[in-house]
């Protein structure tokens, strides 16, 4: 049935079961909203209209997706079950075409699963998509009768009430994801009736009725079970999100990374690695994270938004966001690079050193305890213990320049707006306040004075 495919996604649900004041389709999953994965692979079908229907949580959620201009919003309220959200949803759709139905908490469904079941729709055929599962509990059952046609889905609560052995003992399971011509969706959606243990309107009333009204219900299934789980609290969701990690290992595995082991590896967006890649255990990789060849991340480090270059180690414990590191590099262990740091070659960040939007020429170097904020910072600069820049004061920001080849001593504070002069030494101590000349030493520190044979206090004896 070559006809305008449009796609209505109930999001509009409490998510009680999640004990959370974020709305269940904003819960993330691998560091982003549930919502997010079912709307790429709802994306991927090309439909004419994408029908949000949202109630709980309706500005937050609407708030999460202001960047998608290509998605309606319906507002769902009350929120009388699936069937009545349906009924919303179907309002800015026109009669002429196919109407696919998603819950926005099956998050992992694939777009070839939704295309096979599009397929199966036309005026005479109802499609749903089904499935066999080992654990069947909380979910609508699937009747079929003595010739296998579908006639009925039965939810697991309504079972549960009526005793109903035998539908309980179904194995299988309602995934929530349908299609169906439009205009008889339209005219089967208002002779739903909440008579049941829910009191809601159950989309999953208009299969008996399709049946009822000679319509053939065909059924398509997932290649994998976990694409139609259905994520309702936060035990289903961790074991998701487990099961997405774990894909995601597998993934840099087969693309040749070494993982020292794939269940210690959290991917919370793209991870984009090159070749010969180690990444050591208790690793975190948010938003797009980019490793050149031979780049090797120690255990326990968290990087954000970072692109480290080819044949740089980032050593245990470290934290990098927004920033981009060069070639054969040394970062920590226990370093923190900042949004805005910008790392030449060759450049050495030890333990517990802070850069924040900050460049560091090829070769410079800040071993140990120091802070470089809005900094220049030139090449083969090395970077004293202790020595920070006092880039703000109180009020505004103020940048330091530090020329190629300078050395700066320990314990240094470089109070900015300042520049030190190309090849200049500073000495260890020193409160620059003006700027250096090139190639000259400077030092601000008081002048040492010995006091010779000085008697300490005693204690008064009484
Ligand atoms: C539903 C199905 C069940 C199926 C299961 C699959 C019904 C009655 N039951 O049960 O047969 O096995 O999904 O996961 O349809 N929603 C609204 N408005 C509402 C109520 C719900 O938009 O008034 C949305 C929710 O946000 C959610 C989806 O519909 O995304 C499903 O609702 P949920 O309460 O999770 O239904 P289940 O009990 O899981
Ligand atoms: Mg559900």
């Amino acid at each position: 049935m070559q006809t305008e495919l449009s796609v209505i996604v109930l999001a509009a649900g409490k998510g009680t079961r999640m004990k959370s004041a974020l709305p269940k389709v904003l819960q993330p999953l691998a560091g982003r909203p549930l919502l997010v994965h079912s709307l790429a692979s709802v994306a991927a079908l090309k439909p004419a209209k994408t029908v949000l229907v949202v109630g709980h949580g309706a500005e937050q959620v609407k708030a999460a997706f202001a960047a998608h201009a290509d998605l309606t919003w319906v507002l769902q309220s009350p929120q009388n079950g699936t069937g009545h959200a349906a009924a919303v949803g179907l309002a800015p759709i026109t009669d002429d075409g196919i109407t696919l139905l998603v819950t926005g908490d099956t998050p992992l469904i694939r777009s070839e699963t939704l295309a096979a079941l599009v397929e199966l729709v036309n005026e005479k055929t109802f499609a749903l998509l089904t499935c066999n599962v080992a654990d069947v509990t909380g979910y609508g059952r699937i009747v079929r009768d003595a010739s296998g046609a579908v006639i009925k889905i039965v939810e697991h609560k309504d079972a549960l009430a009526d005793n109903d052995t035998a539908t309980l003992a179904i194995n299988e399971m309602n995934t929530g994801i349908m299609a169906a011509p439009t205009a008889w969706l339209r005219a089967a959606l208002p002779r739903l009736t909440p008579h049941n243990v829910q009191g809601e309107l159950y989309l999953t009333d208009v299969i008996a009725m399709a049946s009822a009204d000679g319509l053939t219900v065909a059924t398509a299934h997932p290649m994998h079970e976990s694409e139609i789980a259905g994520v309702n609290d936060k035990a289903q969701l961790a074991a998701l999100e487990r099961e997405v990690q774990r894909a995601e290992a597998n993934q840099l595995l087969h693309a040749g990374v070494t993982l020292a082991d794939p269940a210690r590896i959290d991917v919370r967006g793209t991870l984009i690695c090159g070749a010969d890649v180690f990444i050591d255990v208790g690793c975190v990789f948010i938003g797009t994270v980019t490793l050149c060849n031979n780049v090797s991340i120690g255990a326990n480090c968290v990087l954000k938004d970072a692109t480290i270059g080819n044949h740089t180690v980032v050593h245990p414990m470290s934290h990098l966001e927004g920033c981009t590191v060069g070639e054969g590099a040394q970062i920590g262990p226990f370093a923190r690079l900042r949004p805005g740091a910008q790392l030449g070659d060759e450049v050495h960040i030890g333990n517990f050193v802070e850069v924040k939007n900050s460049t560091l020429g090829n070769g410079a170097k800040a071993n140990h305890l120091a802070y470089l904020g809005d900094a220049t910072v030139g090449e083969r600069v090395n970077y004293g213990a202790g020595s920070i820049t006092a880039n703000y004061d109180g009020a505004n920001k103020h940048r330091t320049v530090i020329e190629d080849d300078v050395h700066i001593g320990s314990n240094c504070v470089l109070i900015a707006p300042v520049t030190i002069g190309k090849g200049g030494t500073i000495g260890g101590g020193s409160a620059i306040t003006k700027d250096t000349p090139p190639g000259a030493l400077s030092v601000a520190r008081g002048k040492q004075v010995n006091i010779s044979n000085w008697k300490r206090p005693a204690k008064k004896i009484s």
